[in-house]
């Protein structure tokens, strides 16, 4: 349900509104959400995975992956749109809670909790605290004990499975810092000591394989290790685990060459795999969650920049390359220089009739790494003063966003039916002057 389009002279709108007036009212560089956008896949993957699970499990539960993108106001649409909420730090799960997201419904993540972070989910009463390690099994029991409380846990499990884009690796034995390893038998000395603490209740087992994730082979290798060691767990140890979680990761188009499924794909695929490693174990369905970050929130923004000085540079063999600059860069979106993401660009407030030239867009920085778009065809006459769009920004972009060379972060606004709305207001030069001590 995107609501970007061009206008009749040729100038990006999102919402019906002109992104002109956005730059003109909140400055540049600017997050623009497509709230629409956002919502309509938000519901998308929360009524595809409910639908595909309907009869294997009663529906499976779509958290949101805060660390993408999180704001009150998206807290506020994943309450109102009925999807859960993952959050990995006590500051995630602050804006879920004050988004008015039932604690219920959230989740809390993370390899080094504080206790603060432990404390804060224990009284806010969420719905799962997902266990990362040995030690913190009895951190989370004593913080709950001394409240009198049961702590709903899930166990998270290193399957051995590392998903990335177009394939997956299964291993034995995985070197990473997240989860209790199964192969090691981390995984069944936690599930024993947490099933030794009452002040625990053990949901089931959790494991996420990596981030934009288009080939789902990698869910089957993970879903049967998870779907196996609940088997042998609930025999074992006379319990019933009521569920299991298959973690996030699925992929987005940055480019032209990417090809996303959609939900119901997805989660037709996963119902698919869950329901025969099931049938293969002889045990009964456990309730399913999943929990997407970027596959709801990457497509949804574009960041909009204006274009300051450009410059061409000529290359060895006769052919050269123009450098455009633009008014944020390696702050606002590390991905590019730190995992040689690919995004693309278009000028945004007017039409061209120029022909395209090879461009780098590159940011203000100071350093060379500092490349927001490596190879873009952009418009010959593109010069100082136009609106620069850069798309599909919505993930781990603002979120991730840095003040390197003292540059203030980025305001986010939500756009839908002819009105913009602040998600997140735009950092002064006086808030970071607040923050030295002098
Ligand atoms: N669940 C867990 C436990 C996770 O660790 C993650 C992401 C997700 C869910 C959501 O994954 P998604 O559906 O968004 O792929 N900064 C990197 C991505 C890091 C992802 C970390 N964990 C990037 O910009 O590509």
């Amino acid at each position: 349900a995107r609501t970007v389009a061009r206008d009749a002279a040729g100038a990006l709108t999102v919402g019906g509104v002109p992104v002109a007036d956005l730059a003109r009212t909140f400055g540049t560089p600017l997050f623009v959400v497509d709230e629409l956008d956002f919502r309509s896949r938000a519901t998308a993957f929360r009524n595809a995975f409910a639908d595909a699970f309907a009869d294997l499990c009663g529906g499976a539960d779509v958290y949101y992956a805060s660390k993408a993108f999180i704001a009150t106001g998206v807290a506020r649409w994943i309450a109102e749109d009925g999807l859960h909420l993952d959050t990995a730090s006590g500051g995630e799960l602050e804006l879920g809670l004050r988004g008015g997201v039932l604690p219920g419904r959230i989740a809390l993540h993370g390899n080094n909790k504080s206790r603060r972070e432990i404390v804060t989910a224990l009284e806010a009463g969420v719905g799962r605290i997902v266990v990362d390690s040995l030690e913190e099994i009895d951190v989370v029991a004593d913080l709950a004990r001394e409240r009198g409380v049961v702590a709903p846990v899930m166990l998270r499990v290193t399957v051995g499975v590392e998903a990335h884009t177009h394939q997956y690796i299964a291993t034995a034995h995985e070197d990473q810092k997240f989860g209790l390893s199964l192969a090691g038998g981390a995984a069944e000395a936690a599930v024993a000591k947490a099933l030794s603490r009452p002040e625990l209740q053990v949901l089931g087992f959790h494991s996420h394989i990596g981030s934009q994730i288009f080939d789902l082979g990698g869910f089957e290798v993970s879903a049967r290790r998870l779907l196996e060691l609940h088997r042998r767990v609930e025999r074992e140890h006379g319990v019933e685990l009521p569920e299991i979680d298959l973690g996030g990761g699925y992929g987005v188009a940055y480019t032209s060459e990417d090809k996303p499924l959609a939900p119901v794909e997805i989660a037709g695929r996963l119902a698919e795999i869950v329901a025969r490693e099931c049938l293969v174990q002889g045990i009964a369905v456990p309730r399913v969650s999943v929990e997407p970050g970027r596959a709801i929130a990457a497509p949804s923004t574009f960041t909009l920049y204006e274009v300051g000085t450009t410059k061409v540079v000529d290359l060895d063999g006769g052919t050269s390359r123009r450098y455009v600059s633009v008014d944020g860069g390696m702050s606002d979106n590390i991905r590019t220089a730190l995992y040689d993401a690919d995004y693309s660009a278009t000028i945004a407030s007017r039409a061209s009739a120029a022909p395209g030239v090879l461009s780098r867009v590159v940011g203000k920085h100071c350093e060379s790494g500092d490349v927001v778009v490596r190879d873009e065809f952009l418009p010959a006459d593109t010069s100082a003063g136009d609106l620069l769009a850069v798309p599909g920004t919505g993930a781990y972009c603002r979120s991730m966003a840095s003040n390197y060379n003292q540059v203030p972060r980025p305001a986010v606004v939500a756009v839908r039916d002819g009105s913009s709305k602040l998600l997140v207001r735009r950092e002064t030069p006086e808030d970071l002057l607040a923050l030295d001590a002098g």
